[in-house]
């Protein structure tokens, strides 16, 4: 265990009763907290003398306050009777996550007869095959769109059940775990998305070829009957929508922005403290052996990867001067640091993510080393 979490849990003991502590045959210490800290602590000789354990405990203070050691169990977290009502409508949500992924992965799109229509424009026959490969398409993508407005409503009953007075975010996600996870599933979904999406740019020639093909006819009133489909209104904001490098992750930080600014009696900070909580546990969870191993499916890693990404950059964009300034609550040098420890083909996409979608990285009050680690 590192030498941090160690001595947070010193910290635990002073302010978290009824604590119960046992020695085991092994020399080692257990401390069972409530229900949730499990914790085992060797006896440490190195911290020898009261006084000097005071001074530690002043300096790790405010990072135990910002960042509490917990596992988030991401495999098997089952909702509380308190979580079901919320739990059942995102989970609605959540089931057809996995569809819009397959499908948005095995999007062809129609490049080659939109070519060809466009190098042949006087061959009727070429126009219709190109008019009829985007029509499906077009769908699909309007299927996508439809599926970013549900997970926004969905984000928003999550935020306000996991804001929710009178708990503290730490405690919020401790007690609700399967709302956490469903959070973090979100958040795996979203990434997971705009990185297909950015690799593929045949959605918005698709797109962009279908009005193109619409407000043409429209010219020569010819009526189309995918126009009833896709009405103008709706094309624009689907425009607005893939016109966005990262879409489904600029609807969560927009949602999420709004929910802070439309609930005047709902500190910001507490949807903040929200998403650096979550951050942290994440970066605890991947650098702490001990939770590490817990996982059983190795893909936890990655989901944990990515939701760690997922809230420092949602927080970037909602928190007035963002994840990279000095005040901010999220430890942005050990985030960076357990990123570069992995495999470099598993994390480049995330690190991009870091560098390219957040809003306050080239700010001034970012410190040099954090932008030395992500060039
Ligand atoms: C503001 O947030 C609180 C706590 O989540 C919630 O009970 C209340 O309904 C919200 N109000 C509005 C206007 O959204
Ligand atoms: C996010 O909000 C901005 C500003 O209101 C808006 O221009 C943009 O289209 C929105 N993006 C998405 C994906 O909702």
């Amino acid at each position: 265990m590192c030498l941090q979490s160690r001595l947070g849990l010193v910290i635990l003991l002073v302010y978290v009763s009824p604590v119960q502590v046992g020695v085991s045959s092994t020399g080692s210490l257990s401390l069972q907290v409530g229900v949730s800290y499990t914790v085992s602590l060797s006896l440490s000789r190195r911290l020898g003398s009261v006084a000097a354990m005071g001074n530690l405990i002043k300096v790790l203070g405010k990072d135990l306050e910002n960042c509490p050691h917990f596992f988030l169990d991401f495999e098997n977290a089952q909702p509380t009777e308190a979580e079901t009502a919320v739990w059942n409508q995102v989970s609605a949500v959540l089931e057809e996550a996995h569809g819009i992924l397959a499908e948005l992965q095995s999007y062809n799109g129609a490049g080659q007869e939109i070519r060809e229509a466009i190098q042949n424009p006087g061959d009727l026959q070429l126009q219709e095959k190109a008019w009829n490969a985007v029509c499906p398409l077009v769908a699909k993508l309007k299927r996508f769109y439809e599926f970013s407005l549900r997970l926004e409503n969905a984000l928003r009953s999550l935020l306000e059940a996991l804001t929710s007075p009178p708990y503290a975010p730490m405690q919020h996600l401790e007690r609700e775990q399967a709302l956490a996870k469903q959070f973090a599933e979100i958040l795996h979904f979203t990434l997971s998305f705009d990185e297909l999406k950015m690799t593929n740019p045949a959605i918005q020639n698709d797109f962009s070829y279908y009005r193109r093909t619409i407000s043409r006819n429209r010219l020569n009133n010819q009526q189309l009957e995918a126009e009833n489909e896709v009405n103008n209104e709706m094309a624009n904001r689907m425009s607005l929508f893939y016109a966005e490098a990262t879409p489904m992750l600029k609807t969560l930080s927009n949602a999420t922005t709004k929910f802070v600014s439309e609930n005047k009696t709902l500190p910001i900070e507490d949807t903040t403290d929200c998403l650096s909580t979550m951050a942290c546990v994440c970066r605890v969870m991947l650098e702490t052996p001990e939770y590490r191993c817990r996982f059983t499916n190795t893909d936890t890693m990655l989901f944990c990867m990515r939701v760690m990404v997922g809230v420092i950059i949602l927080y970037d964009h909602v928190h007035p001067v963002g994840a990279f300034a000095k005040t901010s609550k999220i430890d942005m040098k050990g985030c960076i640091k357990v990123l570069k420890e992995q495999p470099s083909n598993s994390v480049e996409g995330l690190l991009n993510a870091l560098r390219y979608t957040t809003r306050h990285l080239n700010d001034d009050s970012t410190s040099k080393q954090i932008r030395a680690l992500l060039q």
